[in-house]
């Protein structure tokens, strides 16, 4: 693939705001190039050979810490792993001592997922090395708002005018805060629906529509993004209980018969089954929960390969 003369017009991915809609366009037409890679018998592109990438994880993490970590072996980057548990972090290090030493083995990117929101745009002041967030607090979580975008645009065929209901844990969610950028950005008319307790204020600014009531957020949507409860985060309970959170701002098939017939499911995982979707919705016709996931490879792909400055030149 020879992308040279296209190129990112940023030097690091830590939120959607400092994306324009060519270079989602860039990423998201790169990541369905890279896909086919995925296809393949022999998965595997020797296109960053001789490039370092640093997976820098100090949160839990399956999907994202697991895919950028499949994204560069494919594309034949050396890859290497850190966790916070095992790194020295544990010993009283600061994140800055950290972040410079491993730019010091001169690393092409550093990817990083942290509980703490602001840290990927911290470093980025800190080092020369391009940074890529995988999730940051409740800040936010640009390579899954790219995989959300690439998922839709691969069902509907388009982005801009549908519209798009996220229901859930708004106040908490990093998912929620990137896709109502990124949604905006590229033209889609956002919902945002949960308990009041779980709306951040002034998100009227933010969404197109605010409500309370699932059905309302169901109806005419053309796309349904469920959120889990991010127990992490929440210092206090926000409503009752589990189960009256399921009663009401859960997605059952009862619900999913208010839904239009072509409706797309999305969750960006992990779910909590019987929470915030029952079993036959997460597993149901409507449901691109695992394609998210497939999608989450290649547009991580995409970004080392746009990041790390794609074809060389000697
Ligand atoms: N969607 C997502 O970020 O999942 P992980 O926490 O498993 O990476």
């Amino acid at each position: 693939m020879d992308l040279s003369g296209h190129n990112l017009s940023a030097k690091r991915i830590v939120s959607m705001s400092e994306l324009s809609v060519a270079d989602i366009d860039l990423i998201l037409d790169t990541a369905k190039a890279m896909k086919g890679i995925s296809e393949r018998e022999v998965k595997k592109a020797p296109t960053l050979r001789g490039r370092t990438v640093i997976n820098c994880f100090m949160e839990p993490s399956t999907r994202t810490r697991t895919s950028f970590e499949i994204s560069g072996k494919r594309l034949s980057a050396d890859v290497i792993n850190i966790s916070g548990s095992g790194s020295s972090l544990t010993k009283g290090e600061s994140i800055k001592d950290m972040m410079e030493n491993l730019e010091a083995m001169k690393p092409d990117l550093l990817v990083i997922r942290s509980a703490h929101s602001g840290v990927p745009l911290q470093v980025a002041g800190w080092i020369d090395c391009p940074i890529v967030s995988a999730g940051d607090g409740r800040n936010e979580h640009p390579t899954q708002s790219l995989l959300d975008l690439m998922t839709i645009k691969e069902t509907k065929g388009k982005l801009s005018g549908l519209n798009i209901s996220i229901i859930g844990d708004i106040l908490n969610s990093r998912v929620a805060r990137s896709n109502l950028t990124a949604m905006k950005t590229v033209g889609c008319n956002v919902t945002v629906c949960g308990p009041a307790t779980l709306l951040p204020r002034k998100i009227e600014k933010f969404a197109d529509q605010v409500t309370t009531c699932r059905e309302t957020a169901v109806k005419d949507a053309d796309v349904i993004m469920t959120l889990r409860i991010q127990r992490e985060r929440i210092g206090q309970a926000k409503f009752p209980s589990l189960r009256e959170y399921s009663k009401h701002f859960g997605l059952n098939l009862k619900v999913m018969e208010k839904a239009r017939k072509d409706v797309l499911l999305l969750h960006p995982g992990p779910i909590n089954r019987g929470v915030e979707i029952s079993p036959e919705v997460a597993d149901g016709p409507w449901s691109s929960i695992l394609e998210q996931v497939t999608n989450g490879v290649a547009v991580r792909m995409a970004i080392l390969y746009l990041m790390t400055g794609g074809v060389r030149q000697n």
